[in-house]
């Protein structure tokens, strides 16, 4: 099974292509290294261009015949969206939609797209299911809502089958160590807190220690990448044997706090991590945790990583 997987050199599209070569599937990767990495894709070929070139997709889908696109593209900084818009808009929005375009003329019809809790905007309940409001509230949210509406108006008009997944906060790596997470600039809490345990930043900043949470300190929903593979794995099972639409979050349905995951970084590293209180963060819900019961039932998937420990674990090096 060919699957053309459009940002595979990045964090999570790396993992991905490792699981599909160890599913015994054949991945190709587009990707225009703007955020990935070259030596993240590993023995399967990457074409290094971008997907809204029209030209270079009409040679991609005139040579291989996919079952399935995977498509990870896209600028993922929420802060930097807030200020650079038209980035988010082009690229997350426009060059995905052209990128649609060219892959239906193709007649490629199963699509699985990384969406994120941040469609949801602010959270009016917790933990938050699929029909919660989707009321984004900062343009990297919106670029992701945009696609969510496009596949369903596509799949109205073609043949198109989709699956949305809505990550909640993807975490940790190929716990081999022949993958990691390397974003920069990083914005991602436990890496960055690693990064302090590493010597290379001299603190970790906690944005706000009063709200409403176990500690003061804002809950997050940390899934392990691999887990996010094998949601994607069961969604590409699924679309293949011709269902409905599927939308779904994907996190592990359990919420961590700041001071948490500083504490079990302090555990599995042993070292210190000397902290800095910062003010709130504007658009920072106190709670944000995902309610898997659909993904569960849709995809009969289930997270197998359940311990933060064993999260950092994988990442420490
Ligand atoms: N990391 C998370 O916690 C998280 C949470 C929710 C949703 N997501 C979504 O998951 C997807 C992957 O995220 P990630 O953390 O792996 O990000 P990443 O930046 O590591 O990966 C994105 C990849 O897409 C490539 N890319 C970007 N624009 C492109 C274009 N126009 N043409 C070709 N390639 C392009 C980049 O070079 C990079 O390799 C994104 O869509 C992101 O919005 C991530």
């Amino acid at each position: 099974m060919k699957i053309l997987v459009v940002g595979g050199a990045g964090y999570i599209g790396s993992h991905m292509v490792l699981a599909l070569q160890e599913a015994g599937c054949h991945p190709v990767v587009l990707d225009n290294l703007s955020t990935g990495h070259r030596d993240a894709v590993r023995n399967s070929e990457l074409i290094v261009g971008d997907q809204s070139d029209q030209a270079l997709l009409e040679r991609i889908f005139t040579t291989y015949t996919f079952s399935a696109v995977m498509h990870f593209a896209s600028y993922i900084d929420v802060a930097e969206s807030v200020l650079l818009p038209a980035k988010y808009y082009q690229n997350n929005v426009t060059n995905t939609f052209l990128f649609l375009e060219m892959m239906l003329k193709h007649r490629v019809q199963n699509f699985i797209f990384s969406s994120s809790a941040a469609v949801y905007g602010d959270v009016q309940q917790t933990p938050l299911n699929e029909s919660h409001p989707r009321l984004p509230i900062n343009p990297y949210g919106h670029s992701k809502k945009m696609v969510e509406d496009r596949l369903y108006d596509l799949a109205q008009s073609t043949g198109l089958r989709y699956a949305v997944l809505r990550y909640f906060n993807a975490t940790s790596c190929d716990s081999l160590g022949r993958l990691r997470e390397r974003h920069d600039p990083e914005s991602h809490l436990i890496p960055l807190i690693l990064q302090v345990a590493k010597g290379m930043r001299p603190y970790a900043a906690i944005y706000g220690d009063d709200y409403e949470t176990v500690d003061g300190t804002c809950v997050r929903d940390y899934v392990h990448v691999i887990d996010l593979c094998e949601a994607h794995w069961l969604a590409l099972q699924a679309l293949q044997d011709g269902c409905d639409p599927i939308i779904c979050n994907v996190g592990r349905g359990e919420g961590v706090s700041v001071k948490q995951v500083l504490a079990s970084a302090r555990r599995v590293t042993q070292h210190s991590i000397p902290v800095q209180l910062a003010s709130r963060r504007a658009g920072d819900p106190a709670i944000l945790v995902a309610d898997i019961a659909y993904a569960k039932q849709r995809l009969g998937w289930r997270p197998r990583y359940l311990e933060i420990d064993q999260m950092i674990r994988h990442m420490w090096y």
